[in-house]
């Protein structure tokens, strides 16, 4: 790599209507590094990604320089040709075309033998293994996409990023849906470019993982730089007070809820995506955990509960007048409300008013009865009250969901569940993407909640997360159930029991 890689941001700003996103926001990169971008919720990390992506326009006054050349950055196309690479947390790739077309999309024109329609596809295999062999990787070259993980699919975005010759490569919370696995490698890969010169950007919610891949920190608070560091200067309460600029305090909560009141059960259940027979027993004002690896069937126990995926076999028991009695999927959905995990694909109406997507859990009570026409003013009103509940950022309920940052939108969906205040929630990884003092608020908010009798049913792959939230824990690997932890004995190890016996039962 050329030794004149170099960055610089000068007096950034940008102003989105009612919300300054970024304000002066002035730092250079060093190749070889990775860079951290911290901050809360709604602090302007992926704002400041956008402008160097060519998403959106800094405001007057700022400047961009790159390799010590003032540039304008008017498009994504243009941020490319300047060697910019956004790497999306939300996996960019062609499911049903293989690896080495996936590598080498952008530009197939460029593969055609000379005078033919036809791509030279033995010269084409050759030059994405040569982007893969530099990132250590060792995906086969023809295998079809859709049979990859969603990690090995990231590498090949990155494989795709190396081969237009991105060179300041920029990472927006990419490792939320990888597993630790995927992670480890990922990590690997990041190392390897940092080794070969690259300019790296790295946006995360987990600081461990900061901490760990970091070379230095940029900390946004309110669209400002608030601090810079190199890692090994700081500790993590250090960063996250320079994050949130206050300190965290531990749970004011003791809990003392006396659960032996069964509320829920699910017996023998088991359908198309959950092959094995499951039971459990939920209690009044419970938070249950489920954990397990990715890919483990946690979503895939939620969505046969609920019968987004069919059940098949097994019965579910809701109590009603003091008594638990079958209950019909359709029967129990009065009951109960369910955050899934995908925000963007099922979670929310990106186009839709923050307000109109909180009362979207009950509409109908919001509307002339039998007519179906809306109030929106006591819409308002409501979504007003949870938005203040919640503490979502935004300038008020009008604002488009869309426009909010990554942990707000979170915090919407929990808005909408909360104002149902359903006597069970599901909630599957109800805080990715979501900052740390954020993530602790959450969790206050669901142990109130828990205090005055709504049960929960968690699914997060935080280990620490799902530690200090849930009074019990069951354990799920392959679609069954194989540990169940109380509080008193939470440990990783306990955890990990059932797991590592069902492994050892596997490999025999
Ligand atoms: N297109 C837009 N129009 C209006 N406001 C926007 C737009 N994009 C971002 N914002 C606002 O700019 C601010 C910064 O948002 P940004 O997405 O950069 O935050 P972030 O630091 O990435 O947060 P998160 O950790 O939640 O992803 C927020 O107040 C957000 O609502
Ligand atoms: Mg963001």
């Amino acid at each position: 790599m050329d030794n004149k890689l170099s960055l610089e941001l000068k007096h950034i700003s940008k102003t989105f209507p009612g919300v300054k996103a970024l304000s002066d926001v002035s730092f250079s990169a060093t190749p070889g590094k990775v860079c951290g971008i911290v901050g809360v919720n709604g602090a302007g990390k992926s704002t400041l990604m956008n402008i160097l992506g060519g998403i959106h326009q800094p405001d007057e006054g700022g400047e961009i320089i790159i390799n010590g050349e003032k540039v304008v950055i008017a498009d994504p196309k243009a941020s490319t040709k300047l060697g910019v690479a956004f790497i999306q947390q939300e996996v960019q790739a062609f499911d049903t075309m293989n690896v080495y077309e996936n590598i080498l999309a952008a530009d197939l024109n460029k593969w055609r033998k000379k005078g033919s329609f036809a791509l030279d596809r033995a010269a084409m295999k050759k030059e994405a293994k040569v982007h893969l062999e530099a990132l250590d990787s060792h995906i086969d070259v023809e295998a079809p996409v859709y049979t990859l993980t969603v990690g090995d699919k990231q590498i090949i975005q990155i494989a795709r990023a190396l081969s237009q010759g991105g060179r300041i490569l920029l990472f927006d919370e990419p490792t939320s849906s990888l597993s630790d696995h995927e992670v480890a490698m990922l990590f690997s890969v990041i190392h390897r470019l940092k080794e070969q010169g690259y300019i790296i950007f790295y946006i995360s919610h987990f600081l461990d993982e900061i901490f760990e891949l970091c070379d230095n920190v940029v900390v946004l608070r309110d669209g400002q730089v608030v601090g810079k560091a190199d890692i090994s200067d700081i500790n993590k309460e250090q960063l996250v007070e320079m994050m949130l600029g206050y300190q965290i305090e531990g749970s004011t909560h003791v809990r003392g809820n006396t659960l032996d009141d069964v509320i829920f059960k699910a017996e023998h259940i088991s359908g198309e995506k959950l092959p094995r027979d499951f039971s459990f027993e939920l209690h009044k004002g419970e938070i249950l955990g489920v954990w397990g690896l990715l890919g483990s069937g946690r979503s895939e126990l939620f969505n046969t509960i609920l019968g987004i995926d069919k059940m098949v076999d097994g019965q579910l028991y809701f109590k009603q007048g003091g008594e638990l009695r079958e209950i019909t999927q359709k029967e129990f959905y009065k009951h109960i409300g369910y955050l899934t995990e995908g925000r963007h694909y099922d979670g929310l109406f990106l186009n839709m008013s923050i307000g109109r997507n909180i009362t979207s859990s009950k509409l109908d009570e919001f509307a002339t009865k039998g007519l179906g026409i809306l109030n929106p003013g006591k819409e308002a009103v409501e979504a007003r009250k949870l938005m203040k509940e919640v503490d979502v950022k935004a300038i008020d309920e009008n604002m488009k969901v869309s426009k909010l940052s990554g942990g707000n939108q979170q915090k919407v969906i929990i808005a909408k569940w909360f104002l149902k205040d359903p006597e069970i929630l599901f909630m599957d990884e109800p805080t990715k993407g979501v900052d740390v003092g954020a993530k602790n608020e959450i969790k206050e908010l669901i142990i109130e909640k828990a205090e005055k009798g709504t049960s929960f049913v968690v699914v997060s792959s935080e280990l620490e997360e799902i530690m200090s939230l849930c009074d019990r824990i069951i354990v799920i690997y392959e679609g069954r159930l194989v540990g169940e932890v109380q509080k008193a004995d939470f440990s990783k190890e306990n955890l990990m029991k059932g797991i590592v016996s069902q492994e050892e039962k596997n490999a025999e």
